[in-house]
This record gives C-alpha cells, structure tokens and sequence, in this order.
C-alpha cells in the first residue's frame, strides 16, 4: 500500500501534532507491506508563512522532528513539496476538470478566513494542490484528521474528473482513512493547537518544559481534597503518556484526594522526558549534522520526482499537451 501524507511547515511541532499525526506517520511506516511517502508541504505553507527565513527554519523544523522521531530515509520517500515542481503542474491539470461549485463549498477555507487568515486565491486554491500531492505519485491511502476529510473527499472527486474527462485511467483514487486523534489538551484545557497559544513542544526541555507544565490550568481544589478524573487537563495529558498500571495508579490517588496538581504534574513531566529522551539526543546529533538532514530530503525528492514525472508525462499524454507520438 502505498501511503502519503503531508506536513505543513508553520511552527513548532507540539504534543498536538505528535498524538494527532505524528505517532501514526511512524505506525504505518513500520507496518510490513507499506511504502510512505511524506513530505514537507511548503508550498502550501505559503498562504500563511510569507518571510523566508522563518520558512526555513519551519522546513528545517518538521524535518529534523520527524527524523529524530525515528523516520527512516531508507524506507520512507521523505521530501520537500517544492523540490517536486511537477506537483504544481499537475494542480493545474485538475483546475481545468474541476468546477468552481466543489472548492467554494471548502470549509476549511471560509474557517480559515473567519480566523482572519487573508482570503488569497492560493488559500481558495488550496484542495487542488493537496489533490496533486497525492495524485502525482499515485498515493492509495492517506490517513487524515477529521479536519481533512473534505480536502480528501475533493482529491477523490478531482481524480475522477481528470480520468473521466479523457476516458484514461491515468489518475489512482486515494483512499483515506481518519487517523484515530485522541483529544489532546492544551495548556488551558482548549485543543491543544498553535492558533490557540496553548501548546507543548516536543523539544522543550529543562526549565521551558517545566515552565509550560506547571502552566497547565486546573481546579482550585485544596491539597487532600479528590481532584476530578473527567475533563482534567493534567490527567488528560498523562492518559497519552503513561501506561495502564500507572493510570490506574494515579486515577486511584485522584479519587482518594492523596496527590496534589504538584505532584501530577511532576509525574506528568516525568513521562514527558521519559518518552522524548531519545528523541531529543538524535534531534542534537542531527542539528550538528545539517548536510545529513539537506542529503535526505534531495534523495527523497529524487526519488518522489521520478514518480511525478512519471505521471506527469501520463497526464500530458492523456489530455494532449505533448506531441503526438
Ligand atoms: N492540508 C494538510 C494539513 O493542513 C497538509 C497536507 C498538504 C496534506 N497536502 C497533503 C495532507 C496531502 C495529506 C495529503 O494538515
């Protein structure tokens, strides 16, 4: 099967992004029979990151945490979206099947706009070229949050428009499949989410990640008094971490009113560290290593590129833009 997804380079990677995605782009890379190909969407980037070097350094960040999170070059076609121009190309092959009716009923655009993103026409543009992501090497399955549906949905849709528009089976329909998120709260109990200022990063460590748990919002409930195992915002974040002894463990002693928001949030610290230890080491191996991250993504896009330009030809081929042969 071969799986595609892509990663917006726009900030800091967050415990939001590691349990909603993440966690899954490396399951289903290390399942047997699976080929991955996920890249770095920079070009869609840009309807929201418009200063070059924060770009970079965004490319450079989604980069150096997915290989420090145990991405393997060797396996997995891992790449820069604009490395793999084709991609462009191919958006416009599918504007020109698509009609106006399906983009304007995105409802990521009109929320994107409500947030008061700039309504540019690469924002309303932007279902066309995730259909290309996926469409230019012919990705048979896309694991998405509840959020990308849609977009999903369109590729689908545009994938039959091209195919049906010139008679050929040139264009693969991807399958999606909705990556089971669990609710991650953020610092104040909302969705953890970079919008909302309210997140934990991957890499912090030391005093910023003390700083940014001992932050989490919780009751003011007195020492020795039971704490509340629903909706708790400390709970709820180690309930992602900790096994199912310890949140047994630690549920039991939120009932009983023997621990404090103190001590969960020490513990809850402690698995933090625990489960991103490894990952911060080979994330501080890499940085010294700029040329290794820079070789992985060049080999990722060659060998991405050779499958788009591979469809690309068919496509050009199917609606008559080379010649005649
Ligand atoms: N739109 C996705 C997001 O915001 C990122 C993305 C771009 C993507 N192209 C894709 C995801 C293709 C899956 C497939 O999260």
């Amino acid at each position: 099967m071969r799986i595609l997804s892509g990663v917006q380079p726009t900030g800091k990677l967050h415990l939001g992004n590691y349990f909603g995605a993440i966690q899954q782009h490396l399951q289903l890379q290390d399942e047997p029979g699976n080929e991955c190909f996920y890249f770095i969407a920079d070009y869609h980037a840009l309807t929201t990151v418009q200063d070059p070097s924060r770009l970079r350094e965004y490319v450079q960040e989604v980069a150096l945490t997915y290989l420090a999170m145990g991405l393997d070059p060797k396996r997995t076609v891992f790449y820069r979206q604009s490395d793999v121009p084709e991609v462009t190309e191919l958006t416009w092959l599918l504007a020109t099947v698509t009609g106006m009716g399906l983009i304007e009923r995105a409802h990521s655009y009109k929320d994107k706009i409500g947030r008061g993103l700039k309504p540019s026409l690469g924002l309303f543009y932007y279902p066309v070229l995730m259909a290309a992501d996926i469409l230019i090497v012919k990705g048979e399955l896309v694991p998405v949050g509840q959020d990308q549906v849609q977009h999903l949905e369109m590729a689908q849709d545009m994938a039959g428009y091209f195919n049906g528009t010139y008679g050929k089976e040139v264009l693969v329909r991807p399958e999606w499949r909705l990556s089971e998120s669990p609710k991650v709260p953020g610092t104040d109990g909302a969705k953890m989410s970079k919008s909302y200022d309210n997140t934990i990063s991957i890499f912090a460590e030391g005093k910023a990640l003390k700083k940014s748990v001992m932050g989490i919002v919780t009751k003011p409930i007195d020492l020795g008094q039971p704490l509340p195992t629903k909706d708790d915002n400390v709970l709820g974040l180690y309930r992602l971490f900790a096994n199912e002894v310890e949140i047994e463990e630690m549920e039991a002693e939120y009932r009983q009113g023997s621990i404090g928001y103190g001590e969960a949030k020490k513990r809850l610290l402690a698995q933090i560290d625990a489960l991103f230890a490894p990952a911060r080491q080979r994330r501080r191996e890499l940085q010294q290593q700029p040329s290794l991250v820079e070789d992985v993504l060049q080999e990722g896009a060659r060998r991405a590129r050779a499958m788009a330009r591979q469809t690309i030809e068919e496509c050009r081929e199917a609606c008559g833009l080379n010649r005649s042969v």
